[in-house]
C-alpha cells in the first residue's frame, strides 16, 4: 500500500501548535494535581508514543515511565470490550501514583478494562490523561481526569494515530478521505 498524504487526507482537524499548546494545558493541571509525589505514567502502545513523548517533557513533576501494549480478541470483536494484554508492565504497581497516558478513546472499551485491570494491583492513586475523544462513539463512560480534545466520530490520523500502520508519524491530526478505508 503505497502513501500519499496529498490524496488520503481530508482535512486538518488539529494542527501541531493547537496539540501542544493543549498539551501544555494538560501538564500545568497534572503538575498542580501531583505536586509533592512522583508520577508512574503508562502509555498504551503503539498510539500513546506520541502524546506520551511530549507531554512527559512539558511536566516538572518527577515520573517515570512504562509501556503496556493490549489488544482486542481479532478485529471484529473490538466491541466486545475483551483485551488481551501482549505486553505488561515491567513495574509493580503497589502504591504507585498512576496516570494512564492515551491518544484516543474511542468506544472508551480498552481503557475501562485497563484501567479497571491497573486499579486491581495496589494503586495509591489512578487516573487517565487522553488527548483525544470521540463522544459520539463512546459505550462505556470513563472517568477521564486529563481529556485534551474531543473530535468528530470521523476516521483520523496523525500524532500517533494509524491508518493500517500509516501517517503516525504525522505532527498534526487529520481525517482521511472515505476512499481509503473504503478499499
Ligand atoms: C487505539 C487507541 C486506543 C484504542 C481506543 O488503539 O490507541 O488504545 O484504540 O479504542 P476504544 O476506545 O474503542 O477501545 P489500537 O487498538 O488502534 O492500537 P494502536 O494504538 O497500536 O494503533
Amino acid at each position: 500500500m503505497s502513501i500519499n498524504p496529498s490524496e488520503d487526507l481530508k482535512e486538518i482537524l488539529l494542527t501541531e501548535d493547537q496539540i501542544l499548546e493543549r498539551l501544555g494545558d494538560m501538564a500545568q493541571d497534572i503538575d498542580r494535581d501531583y505536586h509533592g509525589k512522583k508520577l508512574l505514567l503508562v502509555g498504551v502502545l503503539k498510539g500513546a508514543v506520541m502524546v506520551m513523548a511530549d507531554l512527559s517533557r512539558m511536566l516538572t513533576t518527577p515520573v517515570a515511565m512504562d509501556w503496556m501494549a493490549v489488544s482486542s480478541y481479532g478485529s471484529g470483536t473490538k466491541s466486545s470490550g475483551v483485551v488481551r494484554i501482549l505486553k505488561d508492565l515491567d513495574t509493580d504497581l503497589l502504591d504507585q501514583h498512576v496516570l494512564i497516558v492515551e491518544d484516543i478513546i474511542d468506544s472508551g472499551l480498552t481503557l475501562s478494562w485497563l484501567a479497571s485491570n491497573l486499579r486491581s494491583r495496589g494503586v495509591a492513586s489512578l487516573e487517565i490523561a487522553a488527548l483525544f475523544r470521540k463522544p459520539d462513539s463512546v459505550k462505556v463512560d470513563v472517568d477521564v481526569k486529563y481529556i485534551g480534545f474531543d473530535i468528530p466520530s470521523e476516521f483520523v490520523v496523525g500524532y500517533g494515530l494509524d491508518w493500517n500502520e500509516k501517517y503516525r508519524n504525522l505532527r498534526y491530526l487529520a481525517s482521511l478521505h472515505e476512499h481509503v478505508y473504503a478499499e
